[in-house]
This record gives structure tokens, sequence and C-alpha cells, in this order.
């Protein structure tokens, strides 16, 4: 749906690349239906395989809406935004095993950057959606973040975080859905993938552990896939949904 009308070439915005999502910046830049790709990250601006970076942290609101008033206001309005920054562990966080190890430092860093980031990101990029005509926000989840499948436990700043990052998801969708007809607005799993995010927690015998490529070659081969009807749902990299 999102590919379907060959008349429009995308203006793509990869926000907070890392593994994934420079990897999914490179897959666009080869994909015939996208004009131009440009991404962030916090470190300086840059340019990555051909891949504009802007400098973009993701806990300073100011930042992000004077990144979105510029992405508004230039010729080229993004219409096909993939959120995909996210945060496990680092700066002293490490994912709880058990109760006693929660810290109100690790929920909050966690949900600042999981859950808030991404509906700062939307309020200050929205004005630049198409009223009319295919267009797409998706925003990297993760399956634990789906209270139905929760059977481990543990990981509570993160787990807690990607659920709340999904009620915001369903929530902007709806009201999208209100101006922006064509839009489709979905929450995707990546799929176990072996970037610097999941690095410390893979096992040597990891089932199905992706490359960054085959990781972001199948998420964009699921939202070429999606129709409006799938607008406002939880896909995994495969395709296949999964429960709130
Ligand atoms: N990898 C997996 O197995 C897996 C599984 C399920 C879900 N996911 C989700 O998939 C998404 C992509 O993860 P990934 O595997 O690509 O991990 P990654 O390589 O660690 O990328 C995450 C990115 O988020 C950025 N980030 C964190 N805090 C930031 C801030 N304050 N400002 C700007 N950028 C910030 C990081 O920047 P720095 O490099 O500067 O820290 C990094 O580039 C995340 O939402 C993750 O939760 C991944």
């Amino acid at each position: 749906m999102i590919f379907s009308d060959k008349r429009t070439q995308h203006h793509a915005l990869v926000l907070g690349a890392g593994g994934v999502g420079h990897a999914l910046a490179r897959a666009l830049a080869a994909h015939p239906g996208v004009a131009s790709v440009t991404a962030t990250n916090r470190g300086a601006a840059t340019e990555k395989d051909g891949i504009p970076y802007q400098s973009l942290d993701l806990t300073d609101d100011d930042a992000i809406a004077a990144f979105g008033e510029a992405q508004v206001s230039g010729a080229k309005a993004p219409s096909l935004i993939f959120y995909t920054a996210g945060l496990l562990h680092g700066a002293g966080l490490t994912p709880e095993k058990r109760l006693a190890d929660v810290e109100s430092a690790a929920l909050v860093a966690s949900y600042r950057i999981n859950a808030v980031a991404p509906l700062l990101l939307a309020k200050a990029l929205s004005p630049g959606f198409p009223r009319r005509g295919p267009a797409l926000w998706a925003s990297l989840s993760a399956r634990v973040g789906s209270i139905e499948d929760n059977r481990l436990g543990g990981w509570y700043s993160y787990r807690v975080s990607k659920a709340a990052h999904n009620m915001g998801l369903r929530t902007l969708a709806i009201e999208l859905r209100r101006k922006h007809r064509d839009l489709l607005c979905v929450a995707l799993h990546p799929g176990t993938v072996a970037t610097k995010l999941s690095e410390p927690f893979r096992r040597p015998d990891q089932p199905k552990l992706l490359t960054p490529e085959g990781s972001a070659a199948a998420l964009l081969k699921t939202v070429s896939a999606l129709t409006l009807e799938d607008h406002g749902g939880f896909f995994a990299y495969d395709g296949q949904p999964i429960p709130w």
C-alpha cells in the first residue's frame, strides 16, 4: 500500500538510527519508491554509507521541536518515517532481573527514549504529513512490550516503557486517522537482531538471530504489504501480528 502508487516518491526519515535504523536507512535509499533518506543520531551531523545524518538528542524537547519545524517547513516534508531508537541498557542501566533491582532512574530513562520521544517527534512532524496519499509512521517496539506475551517477567523498565510506547502509538493512530486518511501508523518488532542493544543478552545458540540488514529487509517487506486495515496494529518483522 505504501509503495503501491508508483507516482509517489517518498522522502524518508529514520529517527534515532542505530544498528537496525542504519540498515533501514540503507534499504530505503535503495528503494525505487524513495526519493531521499535522512537519518538522525545523537552524535555530530555526518554521513554514513551515503546517508546524511542530522544530530538530534532524543532527550532534548526543544531540539525535537526545532528539528520537526525544519523538516515540516522544508521542501522535502517526510512521508515515510521510522522511529528506531531504543534503550535497554547502558549509562548505568541494566535490565532488572527482579523487583529488588527496580529503580526510578532506570524506569524514567527508559520511558524517555522508548515512550516519550516518539510521541514528541510525532507531534513535531505531523503538521507535515500529507492530508491525502500514502504515508507511514512506523515505530520500533519489542515483543517483550506485549502484556499478553509476558511469560518470563523481568526487564521491568524495558517492558513497562515499550508497553507505554504501544499505547502511545495506538492513541496516535486513532488521532492521525481523522486528518490523514491514507496514513498507516504501526508498531513493529524487528526480531532479535545482532546490534549493540541485544549484544549483552544474546546466547551463543540464539535462535533466529537476524543481521541488521536481514531485519531491515523484512521490516520493509512487512510495511509494504500492510494495508490501511492494519492501521494502529503491532507486527513482527515477518508480518505476523503481535497481541498488545
Ligand atoms: N536488537 C534487538 O534484538 C531488538 C529486539 C527487539 C526490539 N528492538 C528495538 O529495535 C529498535 C532498534 O534497536 P537496535 O537493535 O538498532 O539498537 P541500537 O543499535 O542500540 O540502536 C538504538 C539507537 O537508539 C539511540 N539512542 C538512545 N538514546 C538516545 C538519545 N538520547 N538520543 C538519540 N538517540 C538515542 C542509540 O544511540 P547511541 O548509539 O548514541 O546510544 C542507538 O543509535 C529499538 O527500539 C529496540 O528497542 C531491538
